[in-house]
């Protein structure tokens, strides 16, 4: 299904974008993956089935000129673009009061301009039809969650921002979408969701699902939406989270 496709997957040295990857990979897509962590990127290599068909680029994608070394190496190495997943993000931040402002314009660097900057340059190279961008934004960028405000924030514009390319560049034939996940056991969440029994009890209780999320479920609604079954699917933010965001579920409430 994806043979004849060349992905960029941002921020897949860990996680969510190293599953993406290595899902593109496994339906036979030809991918550029990069990540500013060098060591994580060579284990997602390691682990690649066909390293043929991958290339790895370090990079940190605040840095000015990402957007463009990352294109160019689609480009140079597979001879085009055709999907993009914006992938690469920080998380955990504060309440606005106890918010610097240099942390507001990490989130906002990292999380948000980022995701524009890297749209911009594959929009250059993307073609009518075949073109797919899909950007991570969250489940807290849908709804308020306590001690999140820059993160928070920085997803709810990820989210604003696929509404309006969606309308720009879907009548190009560029399909624009998003996956909003919920809580999903990463290098991001591990330390809080093991060391801290009063979140993963107050996560798991309030989620109408019997376990938390792996880093593949997210990647198989990515790959969903990037491939040609989801050809009419354009602007949609697609929650990925057992049903957290979009219920009042309580467990104590219904044992
Ligand atoms: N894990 C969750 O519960 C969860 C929930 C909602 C949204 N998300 C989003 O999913 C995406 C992936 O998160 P994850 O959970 O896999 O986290 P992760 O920490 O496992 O992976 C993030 C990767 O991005 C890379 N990265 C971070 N900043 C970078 C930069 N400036 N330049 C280049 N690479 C950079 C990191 O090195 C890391 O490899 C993020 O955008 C995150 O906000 C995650």
């Amino acid at each position: 299904m994806a043979q004849d496709r060349v992905a960029l997957v941002t921020g897949a040295g860990s996680g969510i974008g190293r599953a993406t990857a290595r899902k593109l990979l496994a339906g036979g897509a030809r991918v550029v993956a990069t990540d500013r962590d060098a060591k994580g990127l060579a284990e997602t290599a390691s682990m690649a089935a066909a390293a043929d068909r991958l290339r790895t680029l370090v990079q940190d994608v605040t840095d000015e000129a990402a957007p463009a070394d990352a294109v160019r190496a689609a480009v140079d190495g597979f001879g085009g673009l055709d999907w993009l997943v914006n992938n690469a993000g920080i998380g955990r931040s504060t309440s606005v009061a106890d918010t610097e402002d240099a942390d507001w314009d990490r989130f906002m660097q990292t999380n948000l301009r980022s995701v524009f900057r890297f749209s911009r340059q594959a929009l250059g190279v993307m073609k009518p039809g075949r073109g797919a961008i899909v950007h991570l934004a969250s489940v807290f960028g849908l709804i308020g969650y306590p001690g999140s405000a820059a993160y928070s924030t920085a997803k709810a514009a990820v989210v604003g921002l696929t509404h309006q390319m969606a309308a720009d560049y879907g009548p190009k034939g560029i399909r624009v979408n998003a996956v909003a996940p919920g809580l999903i056991e990463t290098a991001m969440t591990r330390e809080r969701l093991h060391g801290d029994p009063r979140y993963r009890k107050l996560m798991l209780d309030t989620t109408p699902f019997p376990r938390w999320g792996q880093p593949e479920d997210i990647a198989n609604a990515i790959a969903f939406l990037l491939s040609d079954e989801a050809a009419f699917v354009n602007g949609h933010v697609l929650a990925v989270d057992g049903g957290w965001s979009v219920t009042n579920y309580v467990k104590s409430a219904f044992d």
